[in-house]
């Protein structure tokens, strides 16, 4: 199978947290020895967070807030490329094309941000539809897609299935703004619609979920 993990930024790096980061490692080696072709998309959490704010303040414009956060989830990205070793491909990959190359040598793909405008959301749905995956798991810090924001909201309720068509009835926000937090952001959206890549969200603190997700478990919320 053909598969692109989306490791939060949320999940391993807010704050930084090597056992969890090693246990990605072992993840995505796992999946690599079983056969998979993987892809792995690592955002950049609360430290790319901390980043747009500082730029704004700084009186940047989004553009210029927006690559100081890519080149965050570059950074978490170039931290699995030196543990996976001759596992990657020994480089982030920059652009869709680097990504496709590094697929065909057999290697475990990482990628952070690619262009401002977007998060690592719409990163993992563009490598996807690009490389014809067969599933995108997202490693989030919620369970799954809820009705309303959990965080906020104590009476959300999960919802174990979803169409494509009914993610974007279920968001409000549908611009982009640097630093935005939604569970699958708006470009994403757009492009899952578009692609009908079946995506899975699941709580990636327990990165046995992403496993899961892959054998076909019920796990998380399927967006289908
Ligand atoms: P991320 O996708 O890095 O967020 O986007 P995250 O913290 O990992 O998300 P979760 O918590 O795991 O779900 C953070 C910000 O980085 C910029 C945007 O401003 C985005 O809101 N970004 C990221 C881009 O502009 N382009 C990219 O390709 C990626």
């Amino acid at each position: 199978m053909r598969v692109v993990v989306r490791v939060g930024g949320s999940v391993v790096g807010s704050p930084l947290n090597a056992s969890l980061i090693g246990r990605y490692v072992d993840l995505l080696k796992k999946l690599r020895e079983q056969g998979h072709e993987v892809v792995a998309v690592v955002g950049g959490g609360s430290l790319a967070r901390e980043f747009i704010r500082v730029a704004a303040d700084l009186g940047l414009v989004e553009a210029d807030r927006d690559w100081t956060a890519i080149h965050v989830s570059r950074l978490f990205a170039r931290l699995f490329v030196l543990c996976l070793g001759e596992a990657s491909c020994g480089n982030v990959s920059f652009t869709l094309g680097d990504a496709v190359d590094c697929l065909k040598q057999g290697n475990v793909v990482v990628m952070g941000g690619l262009r401002p405008g977007m998060t690592t959301d719409a990163v993992a749905a563009l490598v996807g539809e690009r490389v014809k995956a067969d599933l995108l798991v997202k490693a989030s810090n919620v369970d799954g897609i809820f009705t309303k924001d959990p965080k906020k909201f104590p009476d959300a309720e999960k919802l174990y299935e979803l169409g494509f068509d009914d993610l974007e009835r279920l968001f409000e926000e549908d611009r982009h703004k640097a630093g935005i937090h939604q569970i699958l952001d708006p470009e994403a959206v757009r492009i899952l619609r578009r692609t009908r890549l079946r995506t899975v969200v699941v709580n990636g603190f327990d990165a046995k979920n992403v496993l899961s997700a892959v054998k076909g478990e019920r796990v998380g919320t399927v967006i289908e």
